[in-house]
């Protein structure tokens, strides 16, 4: 596999960082994931908004002109990597740097910031997306950025292992007695014919895919609610789903035992795949 980090192509096994690093000490950093369709990378200027943001938010330095040469060294890893046809992602991540002294406060603002991106082939989870998932609940103990998309995921590992030790199909994050979204994906429900997702704000990445929901159930003239959804109010949902780059339109049929709907994948969340699907192949 060619991978790309700091202005040099190179494999895989040969690539490393510095010890130093700080998204290896402090987890300080952001990355995306970004969809590739037989080579075009899906909502690719989405994904650079929302990078650009996180490089605000944390206060990284990323120039201009390091940002529009993403674009290319991307598209070469795409070829390189042979992914010119069928499906695959691109992994990019940005830290601050590597820096002595270990210190918490940034260091110099000449510090190069570390940038790695790397393209690999990816199967999605037909058999979950056609069936639907059974969910499990876990509390939200992440920090109140979330709508940073940071390398910081150790609650997301958590409530990862959570999921697949309890050998479920999905996990909902609580905080305050409300559905935030999931580890990797946002959550959508529908109550009598209306989408209903946690709105905008600082407890919830915005999803690319999400918003690409958003899209659909517009142009379906399906109703659209931005509110929270309290946790015992989503078991009376009609369907549930996850939203992400790599979950797709998941389905969930079930939360923490509780049947959600018909028990099965529901009319909204066919709708929507194939909407996703759709857009995917064309754009
Ligand atoms: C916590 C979290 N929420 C939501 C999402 C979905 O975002 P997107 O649709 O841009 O992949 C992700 C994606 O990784 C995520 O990590």
């Amino acid at each position: 596999m060619q991978v790309y980090l700091n202005g040099q192509f190179t494999s895989r096994d040969k690539a490393s960082v510095s010890i130093i690093d700080r998204g290896f000490v402090f987890g300080d950093g952001i990355y995306e994931v970004i969809r590739v369709v037989d080579g075009r990378m899906f909502r690719l200027e989405a994904h650079l908004v929302r990078m650009d943001r996180g490089l605000k938010g944390l206060g990284i330095p990323f120039t201009a002109q390091q940002r529009n040469e993403l674009d290319g060294v991307m598209e070469t890893l795409i070829e390189e990597n042979n992914l010119q046809k069928g499906e695959g992602t691109i992994y990019l991540q940005i830290t601050r740097g590597a820096a002595l002294p270990r210190t918490h406060a940034f260091p110099p603002s000449d510090t190069p910031p570390t940038v790695m991106i790397m393209a690999s082939p990816f199967v999605p989870d037909t058999e979950i997306l056609e069936k639907g998932g059974h969910a499990i609940t876990v509390p939200d103990i992440r920090w109140s950025r979330c709508d940073l998309k940071t390398v910081n995921l150790l609650p997301n590992v958590m409530a990862a292992q959570e999921e697949k030790k309890r050998n479920a199909g999905g996990v909902l994050m609580i905080r305050d007695g409300f559905v935030t979204e999931g580890y990797k994906n946002n959550v959508f429900a529908v109550f009598d014919g209306t989408l209903q997702t946690y709105p905008d704000s600082p407890y919830i990445l915005s999803g690319i895919t999400r918003d690409v929901v958003f899209e659909i159930a517009k142009e379906e003239g399906i109703p659209l609610k931005m509110a929270p959804i309290e946790e015992k109010e989503i078991l009376k949902a009609d369907e549930v789903m996850l939203t992400g780059t790599i979950t797709d339109i998941q389905p969930v049929v079930s939360v923490d035992g509780h049947r959600i709907g018909m028990g099965r994948p529901g009319p909204v969340a066919r709708l929507l795949q194939k909407g996703l699907r759709h857009r995917m192949d064309s754009e």
